[in-house]
């Protein structure tokens, strides 16, 4: 998956602007009338639904005093990591364990159920991180286009759920649509479901959601059903450059999992993401902050008598009826970083929630955009 972002990023003239974006992070020091100049200078990311605000002050921290344990193989952090995440999503410790981002999570079960002609059941289009390694390692994918409205259809992917078929991917909330599925309808078909294959649910968005009828899949887990939950610190928490992610299953099938997995993550993320998981004040804050964006970035698609998708999560997906191949280079071409293309919604544009300056100035490009 990420090769795939980089290739995009790469082939969509996009790299000249990626050396800028290093200096992305120092932005918040300056002063506001220097501000806004800075953010024209550089490209503004609003492509791959990172938080633009990145990681907490006390995360940050946490990172500094962890140097002293940086010598070692076997720090104790990923281990308090995993305890502190049983602890909160109420299972037992050995239930839960630390990846290099839930990527990894991912790409773990797309080997192990998908190697040699394994057959998974997919939404289209969904994140594709599972799938990609799937078809990778010459597993077959079975797609299951959206419904109309963009949500999982999660009857016909039910029905597609037949003998051969060793995994059942659900993403909640859907990556790039940005929809849910009702926590009831979910927790029946995963019901349903892993009684024939393992069910792997992505949550990489959770808590983003403010629907009250959003569930967490991890009660199917805590449940001892043949469900894979995972999690991660790179949206909510802005850890996605320090990689961390998480496995939520069965110790059978968490056995199974890191019996492939290729290294460890690394102790100052660890760290960090202990401050952050205990820092409820940060992730409420990331909460409002993309509900403001998302608020304003509605109001601008409103006022243009644009198509959006109404998002659970840190992105929106609307209508723009032009190709996203030309849309995205217009708006790089003013400084803007849009989502890449995800077919079968060609003239569709995936955009990620930034800071109020960075919305505001995605907006002004992009009306220079349709009225070209
Ligand atoms: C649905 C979904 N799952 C997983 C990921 C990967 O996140 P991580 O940084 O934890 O590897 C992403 C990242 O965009 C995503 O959208």
């Amino acid at each position: 998956m990420l090769m795939n972002r980089r290739r995009w990023l790469v082939t969509s003239s996009a790299a000249a602007g990626a050396g800028l974006l290093a200096g992305r992070s120092a932005l918040a020091a300056l002063p506001k009338r220097e501000l806004e100049p800075a953010i024209r200078a550089l490209p503004i990311r609003l492509h791959f639904n990172e938080n633009p605000y990145g990681i907490s002050p006390k995360a940050r921290a946490a990172t500094s005093a962890a140097f002293g344990e940086s010598g070692q193989y076997d720090s104790p952090a990923m281990e308090e990591l995993a305890a502190l995440i049983a602890e909160q999503e109420k299972v037992p410790a050995d239930h839960v364990f630390v990846a290099s981002g839930s990527s990894e999570v991912l790409a773990l079960a797309g080997l192990a159920y998908g190697l040699a002609g394994g057959e998974v059941v997919a939404p289209a289009p969904t994140f594709e991180g599972l799938t990609g390694y799937v078809r990778a390692v010459g597993g077959y994918v079975h797609d299951v286009p959206v419904n109309d409205k963009m949500v999982l259809d999660l009857d016909a992917m039910d029905r597609r759920t037949t003998g051969a078929v060793r995994l059942v991917f659900v993403c909640n909330p859907n990556n790039p649509t940005g929809t849910i599925v009702p926590g009831d309808k979910l927790r029946a078909f995963c019901e349903s479901a892993s009684r024939r294959a393992v069910v792997f649910v992505d949550e990489a968005y959770h808590e983003f959601v403010e629907d009250p009828s959003h569930r967490s899949m991890v009660s199917m887990v805590r449940d001892g059903h043949n469900v894979i939950v995972s999690r991660t610190a790179s949206k909510i928490h802005g850890m996605a450059g320090l990689r961390i992610g998480f496995g939520i299953a069965r110790p059978d099938i968490i056995r199974r999992l890191q019996g492939l997995m290729m290294s460890f993550p690394n102790v100052l993320a660890a760290r960090a993401a202990i401050a952050s998981y205990r820092d409820p004040e940060y992730q409420a804050l990331s909460r409002s902050r993309t509900r403001e964006a998302k608020r304003y970035l509605y109001g601008v698609l409103d006022d243009m008598k644009l198509k959006y998708v109404p998002s659970h999560t840190n992105f929106v997906l609307f209508h723009t009826g032009k190709p996203i191949q030309a849309v995205h280079k217009a708006m790089l071409e003013k400084g803007v970083m849009v989502g890449r293309p995800f077919p079968p919604f060609m003239d569709w544009c995936r955009v990620s929630m930034g800071t109020m300056d960075e919305m505001k100035l995605f907006a002004s490009a992009f009306r220079e955009v349709m009225r070209a």
